[in-house]
């Protein structure tokens, strides 16, 4: 019989819960100050401890220090105020879960039921955790947005600029929410042939098609409990969004070539950088699906709207490469506002690829207006790609679209238009061809003046930076 630790002030809600939890056969005892807290897990090790996330005497997450990540594990914190940015603490530093009060018992009991002690498993408490960076208004806004959306079942539809994060913020949503041990399965309406399209997302029966040589479970059923990111849902094929929308009302779909009805707990995130209502206009996407996806729209801010965040941003991406590399490499004094003055067209990937391009070619200090993303991309237009005779021809196509990709500073759709082919057929590419490297994190310092609070703020890590300056 697992044994529970409330730790709360609130004498009402506390008393409330204990009377749940005993009723679930538990046994529960509670403790209205961190002090006291200590001394019950002293006296009997609880399974759970449901915190409060302030006390008199402290705040509840301080318990994690005393606990240790076996304890941590077991601890959920409970808030009259959700906030992202501590509910992201809280799970950085292993916190089970994050919830707001009144506590949902059903959430409680799900937990309960998992296992007496959760392992850390989440990729929120990985190093993997995505971090959305930035301090200005409109990330500011946008966390809130998230914070407020995620922990609900709205469905939300990104819409921004290629390379502005929408999979981040898609990520982000998924892993406040209470889905976030399920899965998060991304899936590129884009990139997916359309011959393929409805068995990948459905599934198929086996011999229901030439080729379907066995049972396949469709992103319906792999997602099922989490949340299914439909990126670019605007390329869709209109006759699949009919079915799309189908699920999304009824809940329940069929695989290929089966008449058996399958029910599904998905959530939908979908995200779009094109403008929705033009694409309704030319009768690419169907206002009925706009209008069951539109529930909770968010925009994602392109990033020449961010002010500071370009030049903190670039200190960030900095900071990893130095730390990936062992260097010790800064921008100058100058960088900053001049990164700041440039339109960013291909967003937050763009200038991740600038810096990654200027961290390469600079010795020790980068300068932006040796190397300005604005010089480096009309220098690159007369850019010519040298391919040995005796590639093959794959080998000389994948060349070309990675060039061009960078030449367009990560932005698909233009590097689609240049090359001559649809984005579809680009997505096929560079899923054929493997996708960006990643980078790890951590701090650097910049010796700027002007710069030196940002740097600082990046080299006490993330946290720090998410929460703004
Ligand atoms: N706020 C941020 N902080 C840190 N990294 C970011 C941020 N926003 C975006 N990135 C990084 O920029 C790159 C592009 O982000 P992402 O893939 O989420 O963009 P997107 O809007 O989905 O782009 P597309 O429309 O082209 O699919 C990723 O490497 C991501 O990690
Ligand atoms: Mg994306």
């Amino acid at each position: 019989m697992p044994h529970v630790l409330i730790v709360d002030d609130e004498v009402g809600s506390a008393a409330g819960l204990r009377d749940w939890v005993c009723a679930e056969g538990s046994s529960c005892v509670i403790a209205p100050r961190l002090r006291q807290a200590l001394v019950q897990c002293a006296l009997q090790p609880p399974d759970w401890i449901l915190a409060a996330e302030q006390l008199p005497d402290g705040a509840g997450l301080d318990l994690l220090d005393e606990l240790g990540s076996e304890g941590a594990a077991s601890l959920i914190l409970m808030t009259d105020r959700p906030s992202l940015e501590r509910a992201v603490d809280a799970f950085r530093r292993g916190a089970a879960d994050y919830l707001s009060k009144p506590v949902d018992t059903a959430r409680l009991r799900e937990l309960f039921g998992a296992r007496v002690v959760q392992v850390r498993s989440d990729a929120l408490r990985s190093d993997q955790a995505p971090q959305l960076f930035g301090a200005s208004p409109a990330m500011q806004t946008l966390r809130d947005h998230i914070a407020r959306v995620a922990p609900t079942e709205a469905s939300v539809l990104l819409l921004g600029e290629s390379g502005t994060g929408k999979e981040l913020v898609a990520q982000n949503i998924h892993l406040l929410s209470r889905r976030h041990r399920h899965p998060f399965l991304p899936v590129n309406c884009g990139a997916i042939s359309p011959h393929l399209i409805e068995s990948e997302i459905f599934g198929h029966e086996k011999g229901s098609f030439t080729g379907a040589d066995r049972q396949h479970k469709g992103y319906f059923e792999r997602a099922s409990g989490g949340t299914l990111f439909l990126d670019e849902v605007i390329e869709m094929p209109v006759e699949l969004q009919v079915k799309l929308l189908r699920v999304l009302e009824t809940g329940s779909f069929m695989r290929i070539g089966s008449n058996q009805e399958l029910h599904t707990d998905v959530r939908i995130v979908a995200a779009s950088n094109r403008d929705p209502e033009a694409a309704i206009a030319d009768g690419r996407l169907r206002l009925d699906l706009f209008h069951r996806l539109n529930v909770f729209p968010l925009p994602v801010p392109p990033l020449r709207e961010r002010g500071d965040d370009i030049g903190l941003l670039a200190l960030h991406f900095l900071a990893e490469l130095n730390a990936a590399h062992g260097t010790a490499k800064r921008l100058s004094a100058r960088t900053p506002s001049m990164l700041q003055a440039y339109q960013w067209p291909g967003n937050v990937r763009e200038l991740r690829n600038f810096i990654q391009r200027a961290y390469i070619l600079s010795d020790q200090t980068i300068d932006a207006q040796t190397l300005g993303p604005g010089t480096t991309q009309s220098a690159a237009t007369s850019l010519t790609l040298a391919v040995p005779v005796g590639s093959t021809l794959a080998d000389a196509d994948r060349r070309l679209i990675f060039a061009t990709l960078a030449l367009c500073g990560g932005v698909k759709k233009r590097a689609a238009d240049l090359l001559g082919i649809s984005l579809k057929t680009l997505y096929n590419r560079l899923e054929e061809y493997g996708s960006e490297p990643a980078a790890a994190h951590t701090g650097s310092a910049a010796e700027e003046r002007d710069w030196k609070n940002a740097a600082d703020i990046v080299a006490r890590g993330s946290q720090n930076f998410f929460r703004g300056t």
